[in-house]
């Protein structure tokens, strides 16, 4: 495996800087009609009247889609693919009201600046009802959800009292994060074309197929007439996993004018019909005797969904697997309110859980007197304790280690405040990083061209990650072709079946089927070379073969050697072809498979202003085998900016009275910039997994923003003695504190 792992530049890199990369937005159609989405302005309640007419008198105008003439879909709308595949739509079937900003109306017309007036100008009254907005007051009715994510809602693992009756010290506290929106560069942006009963959509999505299934079923068409395009994603963590309201609500309008219909997404309409992380509330107790062994670990995880679909953040499941703990119960709760359905975001679960149960080490470790760091290896988990499966791999006590000498760990004086640099407050926090490793079903197609050039394709997605150049790292390395004469095509639901670029588990998924295609390929055309008796290398023994750079080459001599091209176009032209799909088989019967990894941060707190910045970050990572260093050092970058994000900034604020959340913008929704990151050092380990696939690939999409939250607000404690349970941590915070 000469390329694997190679830090090449993105394949893709060139047209996405000239601007040549077309995203789903962008693509040419004669004829083009522009929508709108309306949406509502009450957070429960109905319809009462609608007034179009003002609309309808605005020029150029198409169509205004209302709940009063949209067309009928069936089972009223509500035939999705079960959640969260499929989720439970806003399709104009009825008059219901459920959040604010739900989808309420579309509007069409010949140019964007006319369905935009026109939406402006339709008129809907409403009979509001009193909605539920109030968290803490609707906590008092939460529920238990069924299986969450095909997750266990609660566990139970021995006796949690008896743990708790053997230790000499304990935590108690309750950790909160808020509700936060995705907002990728991109926003939401769907094109429908309707050629008969064919339906083509250019889609953002991180998964063609299953949108293509999905819009097919609400619709009520056939699957085999649906298809998705998507080649470039300007991001989606997770708020494009899943097929939203506007995606059949743009192929709806496109059939009721007869024409193709563009629909995106304004920015504020992020903030509600298509998801975002629910706020949570979580409740850690930790028990552990004097010398730090954990003897009972209970987590409680409260969060919001909405009034149309249960959607669980699963914040339990680290606690579940990361420590050697015999005692433990995990549970989970959903609080209904009337705001959008809350969706997978960037780790959920393992962001917000690793936040709460991370924090709550690092105050046990000062309960104790003892280091973070030592307190994690005292409660090393050699084995899965939930599953009681051994690791298909872990070398999370190297990442600690690794990350502990890179840092300056040894450095940290662990007294609170007694850090500083004139007037600023020092401080250094840790926390362990995981993700589970995921893998499903993937197929893939190798064509090997009569010019001698090779094309790869698999219907997965390249959603910013570089999905592109490490399969055709993967693709170059099994087919023995140089790179740059790989053609790899992926993001059209008519290619070899994937899944959702989703859970971190394209890469693990594809990269081999990419490789068994590609295999078999190979092996077609080196047969074809060897029986062919005008082939240089014919008549060579098959073990003294392989294909470098293009060429059928014989090992021991080398001068012997035959190109693609010249073996195609001797056995009459025609390309080279192997399908393949590969699937996991019982290893997750056996292993638990997980990545891990060690997050280290120094923040730097003003005395006087409690103003935090993060001068550096050190995080080493066990993840499998690296495809590309260079584009999976990108994403454990994204990660972590993220994660410092998500500690010090991102907060979706609710106005309880509407409904509404009242920074839906970029101006007051706060993401780090440039200028709030400083050193981020990152390193691999690069152990192949030996039991997850033929290439030893974990996923690494989600594992850099786990563990950032905590090692943040535990270096803002180690700087400033002040406990911050309540994210994101503000100044305000560092400097109103309630002191542990
Ligand atoms: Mo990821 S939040 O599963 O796209």
């Amino acid at each position: 495996m000469n390329l694997i792992g190679q830090p090449f530049d993105r394949t893709d890199g060139l047209l996405k800087v000239t601007g040549e990369a077309r995203y789903a937005a962008e693509f040419p159609e004669a004829r083009l009609a522009h929508a709108v989405l309306v949406t509502s302005t009450i957070a429960r309640g109905t319809i009462a009247s609608i007034d179009a007419s003002r609309a309808q008198a605005v020029s150029g105008v198409l169509l205004v889609m209302t709940h009063e003439n949209a067309p009928r879909l069936p089972n009223g709308g509500k035939a999705q693919l079960a959640p969260p595949a499929g989720r439970r739509l806003s399709l104009l079937q009825d008059n219901e009201v459920h959040y604010n900003n739900e989808p309420v109306a579309v509007v069409v017309a010949d140019t964007l600046e006319h369905a935009t007036d026109a939406a402006r100008q339709l008129r809907i009254t409403y009979r509001a009802s009193a909605a539920t907005l109030d968290f803490a007051q609707a906590k008092a009715n939460a529920h238990a959800p069924d299986k969450p994510q095909g997750r266990q809602t609660d566990t139970q693992r021995g006796s949690f009292d008896d743990g708790m009756r053997s230790a000499a010290v304990h935590i108690d506290a309750t950790y909160t994060t808020p509700i936060e929106h995705h907002n990728p560069m991109e926003p939401h942006a769907t094109m429908a074309r309707w050629d008969g009963p064919q339906l083509t959509l250019y889609d953002s999505t991180q998964g063609v197929s299953g949108e293509a299934q999905a819009v097919a079923k609400t619709l009520g068409i056939s699957p085999g007439d649906v298809r998705v395009i998507s080649p470039f994603v300007g991001g989606g963590f997770g708020c494009k996993g899943s097929s939203w309201s506007h995606v059949s609500l743009c192929a709806m309008a496109a059939k009721q004018t007869g024409r193709p219909v563009r629909l995106v997404l304004e920015r504020p309409q992020m903030f509600g019909p298509v998801g975002a992380r629910p706020h949570t509330e979580q409740h850690l107790v930790l028990a552990a005797r004097r010398d730090g062994t954990l003897t009972a670990i209970r987590h409680d995880s409260i969060s919001n969904t909405s009034m149309i679909e249960d959607w669980t953040e699963t914040c339990c499941m680290v606690t579940r697997m990361l420590y050697a703990v015999p005692n433990q119960v995990t549970t989970h709760r959903l609080v209904p309110l009337n705001v959008g359905t809350p969706t997978f975001m960037r780790a959920p679960g393992e962001t917000t859980g690793s936040f709460a149960l991370e924090s709550a080490m690092d105050e046990l470790a000062v309960a104790l007197r003892m280091d973070p760091l030592a307190l994690r290896l005292k409660n090393y988990a050699e084995a899965d304790p939930q599953e009681n499966k051994p690791w298909s791999g872990k070398s999370l006590r190297e990442c600690y280690q690794v990350g502990a000498e890179k840092f300056g760990w040894s450095r940290r004086n662990p007294t609170p405040r007694s850090m500083r640099d004139g007037n600023t407050l020092i401080g250094m926090g840790m926390a362990t990083c995981t993700y589970p490793a995921n893998r499903s079903e993937a197929g893939a197609i190798a064509r090997i061209l009569p010019d001698g050039t090779a094309m790869v394709a698999s219907g997965t997605q390249d959603i910013g990650t570089g999905t592109y150049t490490v399969m055709t790292q993967v693709a170059a390395d099994a087919l023995g072709f140089a790179p740059e004469n790989i053609h790899f095509a992926l993001g059209d639901s008519s290619l070899p079946k994937a899944p959702v670029s989703g859970g971190s588990q394209s890469a693990a998924s594809v990269a081999p089927a990419v490789r068994d295609a590609a295999n078999a390929a190979r092996a077609q055309l080196i047969a074809l070379a060897l029986a062919d008796p005008a082939s240089p290398v014919h008549g060579i023994a098959p073990d003294d073969i392989t294909v470098e750079n293009g060429w059928v080459t014989s090992r021991s001599q080398p001068a012997k050697r035959d190109p693609a091209a010249a073996i195609i176009a001797r056995a009459g032209g025609k390309p080279i072809e192997a399908t393949s799909t590969v699937k996991p088989g019982d290893e997750k019967q056996k292993y638990s498979f997980h990545s891990f990894g060690a997050v280290f941060v120094e923040v730097r707190v003003d005395a006087d202003l409690g103003t935090i910045r993060v001068p550096r970050v050190v995080a080493v990572y066990d993840v499998g085998r690296v495809l590309n260093e260079k584009t999976a050092r990108s994403q454990m970058l994204g990660g972590i900016v993220w994660g410092v994000g998500a500690a010090l900034q991102e907060e979706s604020s609710l106005d309880t009275r509407y409904g509404r959340f009242t920074n839906a913008n970029l101006a007051e929704y706060h993401v780090p910039v440039n200028a709030d990151i400083g050193s981020l050092d990152i390193t691999f380990l690069d152990r192949p997994d030996p039991y997850i696939n033929s290439l030893g690939v974990r996923g690494i999409g989600e594992i850099g923003i786990t563990g950032v939250c905590a090692a943040l607000a535990n270096a803002v404690y180690h700087a400033t003695g002040v406990r911050v349970r309540d994210l994101p941590v503000t100044l305000d915070k560092v400097m109103q504190p309630t002191r542990v």
